[in-house]
């Protein structure tokens, strides 16, 4: 299972990198937009730090205009995936992509059938929020089992990264029914490292070998 990191904040790629736990990174305008940089320059900030896919966001909402936006992006790097949203003008563009060899993620799925059409459509990955449909009580951890179910029914090679992930359940849920990707804030990374009976664990131990440590 692959862990990407689900942030443009260059110092959190970098820390979270350095960890050895970073296999992408997907971005989003929103996440864009709170770093204060332009999109080319922070996205080829990151492709000189990870040496993995970087998904990459199309602004436009016309499917001609999102195709020549990913044709620009594909220039940045050789990692760069275009990030396109789940519209029918989504799909459109998605088709030429396709065929042309472009990698694209089809991003804000919230329905197995959507995430059928994607991949029928050439979609190398996927991205379904489960955090999203938990937040309206639909069940996120739910529509991951039967997107995996359907793509393994007909063997479609299209990958599944869970996106929007809240907690490090949803992260376990996913490597448990065998999602392909967890896309994981760095909030959500920190929380998967830690247990507080290591914590404790480690201080006992030390403390423990403070009373004999002088021993001859
Ligand atoms: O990158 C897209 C997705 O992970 C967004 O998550 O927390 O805004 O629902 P969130």
């Amino acid at each position: 299972m692959d862990f990407y990191i689900d942030t443009a904040n260059i110092d959190d790629i970098k820390k979270y990198n350095a960890l050895g736990i970073v296999d992408g990174v997907t971005t989003n305008p929103s996440l864009i937009a709170k770093e204060g940089v332009s999109l080319e320059k922070r996205i080829k900030e990151i492709a000189e730090v990870v040496d993995g896919p970087i998904s990459t966001e199309v602004l436009a909402t016309d499917y001609k205009e999102m195709i020549e936006e990913a044709r620009k992006y594909v220039t940045w790097h050789k990692n760069i995936v275009v990030k396109i949203p789940m519209t029918v003008d989504g799909m459109k563009a998605l088709k030429i992509l396709a065929k042309e060899g472009i990698k694209v993620n089809i991003t804000l799925i919230f329905s197995a059938s959507q995430a059928l059409i994607a991949a029928k459509n050439g979609a190398t990955y996927v991205s379904p929020f489960v955090g999203r449909l938990d937040d309206i009580s639909e069940d996120g951890m739910g529509l991951i089992n039967e997107i995996i179910t359907i793509y393994s029914n007909y063997n479609f090679d299209t990958k599944v990264i869970v996106a929007s992930v809240r907690h490090p359940r949803h992260v376990v849920d996913s490597a448990i029914m065998g999602a392909d990707i967890a896309t994981v804030p760095p909030a959500i990374l920190d929380k998967l490292f830690k247990h507080p009976l290591t914590d404790k664990g480690v201080k006992a131990f030390l403390s423990d070998w403070e009373k004999v440590k002088n021993l001859q």
